[in-house]
């Protein structure tokens, strides 16, 4: 049940982004009547100002996906927006609170969405809200792959593997705040610039030939300590000769298969290690989000935001999120 306090609550729907059945971006239609969530009582109603618009929302609205969701649904887990509405188990929100998630029980892309408590992160007052729509599932990842699984260090060199997107650029903004050397890559000249203004010094193109020959000067011939992955199927070959000893590959986005040559890691003793938000348990989940939140109330997480979309034309980002011709910050649809 809303509180009676929600009187402003003047009708029962709202608009938002309907999947009927995977296909095609064709398939995102915009509805006008779609019922409001009914938040339970350990989640809270967020009024919905701007979403992150992220690989996987394509993916699994192809249908292309290990886990997908009961049709019909409402795309997306990155939202930030106004707690309107807070269940009675919940604690430590109010009403008002500017807070953002990585995961939603109703979908992203719509006016309100209902969040369970524990997937929220609260964000500083009066901070912006497309910002906000850029943090949860990119610097959960980054948190999860750097710190998580890898447990890398200061003085430990890493390679941001696409440090231009919306993953890369959070990792890059965290490992530089724990002290780590960042070595990144990029696609374009815009993507390249983009990542040296956040402080990395050496960054190549992952599209030119030869790039991993200048990786491997940049770190004086011994190789990375690790490599945040994100295109595993074109990469991991390649990665495993630009390791250190006990270097490690994480894989954070991969599009398909690749063949590689297990000798490769032996001499070395390196490691491949997957990454997966979404297995993530709850207490890690809440450890990131905790860590995310100093990372915001000091400074150094600060997304760069890229195109920006309507509700509209959700149909073209999610066209550009997948065939783009360099990424360019993170992808925000504007409610
Ligand atoms: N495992 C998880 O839990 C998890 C969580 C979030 C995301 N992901 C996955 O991680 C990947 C990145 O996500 P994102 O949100 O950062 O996407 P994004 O914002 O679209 O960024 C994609 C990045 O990949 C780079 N890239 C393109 N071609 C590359 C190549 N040949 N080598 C290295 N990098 C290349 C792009 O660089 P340019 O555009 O400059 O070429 C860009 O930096 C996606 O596959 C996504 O599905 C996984």
């Amino acid at each position: 049940m809303l509180s009676n306090k929600a009187s402003w609550f003047s009708t029962t729907v709202m608009r938002a982004v309907v999947v009927n059945k995977f296909g095609g971006s064709e398939v995102l239609e915009i509805k006008r009547n779609v019922p409001i969530p009914k938040p339970k009582e350990n989640e809270v109603l967020v009024k919905v100002a701007a979403v992150g618009v992220n690989p996987v929302d394509v993916y699994i609205r192809s249908g292309n996906y290990s886990k997908l969701p009961t049709l019909p649904y409402i795309p997306g887990n990155d939202v930030c927006g106004t707690v309107v509405h807070v269940g009675g188990d919940v604690k430590n929100y109010q009403e008002g609170d500017r807070v953002c998630s990585f995961r939603t029980s109703s979908g992203a892309y719509g006016e309100y969405t209902s969040i369970c408590s524990k997937y929220l992160i609260k964000l500083p007052e009066d901070y912006d809200f497309v910002k906000g729509a850029a943090v949860g599932t990119p610097y959960l990842t980054a948190y999860r792959a750097l710190i998580q699984k890898a447990n890398f260090k200061p003085g430990q060199t890493i390679l941001i593997h696409g440090a231009s997107g919306g993953v890369g650029m959070a990792a890059t903004q965290l490992a530089i705040s724990k002290g780590m050397n960042v070595i990144g890559t990029a696609g374009t000249e815009e993507g390249m610039k983009m990542v040296r203004e956040n402080g990395v010094k050496y960054v190549f193109n992952h599209r030119e030939e030869g790039y991993a020959s200048s990786v491997m000067s940049a770190t004086g011939g011994q190789g990375v300590d690790g490599i945040i992955e994100m295109l595993s199927n074109v990469n991991l070959a390649r990665d495993l000769d630009m390791l250190a000893p006990k270097g490690m590959v994480l894989v954070v986005g991969s599009r398909g298969s690749i063949e590689i040559n297990p000798r490769a890691m032996m001499g070395r003793e390196t490691n491949i290690q997957g990454v997966a938000l979404g297995s993530s348990p709850d207490e890690d989940l809440r450890e990131a989000s905790l860590a995310v939140e100093v990372g915001l109330k000091q400074g150094w997480l600060n997304p760069v935001i890229g195109p920006k979309y309507s509700l509209n034309d959700v149909q073209q980002a999610h066209e550009d999120i997948i065939h783009n011709t360099g990424s360019k910050g993170k992808m925000v649809l504007i409610i």
